[in-house]
């Protein structure tokens, strides 16, 4: 069990916090997301934990025992991979990552097989002063495996990389946490989030928002919606196109109301909306709020017409319930 209590960090001391306050457990064998904007303090927490940074204010505990009491053997059961990939440009692939090993005491993981699981087999003996961003990103990954880790670290470990080297750098994650590995994982990325992570806390200008599983963050905070399609009743859909002074204006505020709709989950206005990926002008799609009276008589008045082409329920997305608790997004 990692336990974070009252932590908090004024890098410059002058009474500007970076991290304020914040306290979390992560039980054993579970991923706990730390999520929030540029800025929010996600990498200072990160080094606090780690030793990195000396604690200022607060504690940092390993199945109860403080960080600054832990024992050099401490190094040897963690993993840690940065934001900035901090490789030797010099060395090859596999050089980097058996160098690393050496630097460990206890029992070391196979480098070849580690590059095999990020897909840097064939990169093995290049050096990585040639890599791409998303190879040192995917190395440094590695790289954070290689003492076959009780705790990992992880900063970001899946920006910039495609979708599908994404989806196998997050299956190794589940698969470490599966073998009982704690997982602490800082992203900007909500959906990452929301596929990995047992308990995500949300950070917002160094302090916690929210905390809790993503379906009961869900739960609590997210209102679901009704998407419905239906086709644009003809002898209307003939009457609106000749009250519309311009084809232009319609569609200009159709899509306005698709934005609209998007903010519906925040709470904001409710207005129809055609989906503007659709070819077919005749298709209407709205986002419609269950929990309002207006939009359950607009469900019925809808169910009633037979004009309906697809309906299903929407959740909300962390990313809106972020929004929602602190007025901005992730980027
Ligand atoms: N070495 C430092 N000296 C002074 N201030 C710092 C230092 N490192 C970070 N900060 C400040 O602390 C705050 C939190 O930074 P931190 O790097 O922890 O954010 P982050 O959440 O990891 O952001 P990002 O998503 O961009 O990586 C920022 O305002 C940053 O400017
Ligand atoms: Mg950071």
């Amino acid at each position: 069990m990692i336990t974070v209590h009252n932590l908090t960090h004024d890098y410059e001391g002058k009474g500007n916090a970076s991290v304020k306050d914040v306290s979390f457990q992560i039980p054993e064998g579970t991923i706990f997301g730390f999520l929030g904007p540029s800025g929010a303090g996600k990498s200072t927490t990160q080094a606090l934990m780690t030793g990195l940074l000396r604690i200022q204010q607060g504690q940092v505990l390993y199945d109860g025992t403080p960080i600054q009491k832990q024992h050099q053997d401490f190094y040897n059961q963690i993993g840690m991979s940065f934001e900035h990939p901090n490789l030797y440009g010099k060395l090859t692939g596999l050089e980097n990552l058996t160098y690393f090993a050496g630097l460990f005491s206890g029992g070391t993981a196979d480098p070849r097989a580690l590059l095999d699981a990020v897909g840097l087999t064939d990169a093995a003996h290049k050096r990585t002063s040639a890599y791409s961003k998303g190879m040192k990103q995917r190395l440094v990954f590695a790289r954070a495996l290689v003492n076959n880790p009780r705790i990992l670290f992880l900063d970001e470990p899946t920006s910039g990389l495609d979708p599908a080297t994404a989806e196998r750098i997050k299956q190794i994650i589940r698969d470490k946490r599966d073998e009982g590995c704690t997982v602490f994982l800082t992203t900007h990325n909500m959906q990452i989030a929301d596929d990995l992570c047992d308990t995500v806390a949300f950070l917002y200008d160094g302090a916690i928002v929210a905390m809790d599983a993503p379906r009961n963050l869900k739960l609590q905070y997210g209102e679901k919606s009704l998407v419905v399609e239906y086709r644009q009743d003809p002898t209307r859909a003939a009457k609106s196109s000749g009250d519309q002074a311009s084809g232009d204006q319609a569609s200009g505020d159709q899509a306005s109301g698709d934005q609209a709709s998007g903010d519906q989950a925040e709470g904001s206005g409710r207005e129809p909306s055609t989906d503007p990926s659709s070819h077919t002008p005749a298709v209407q799609r709205e986002v419609l709020f269950p929990q309002n009276p207006a939009d359950t008589r607009r469900v019925a008045e809808l169910l009633g017409s037979g004009l309906i082409e697809t309906m299903h329920s929407q959740e909300a997305s962390l990313e809106q319930i972020f929004i929602k608790l602190t007025g901005r997004g992730l980027s």
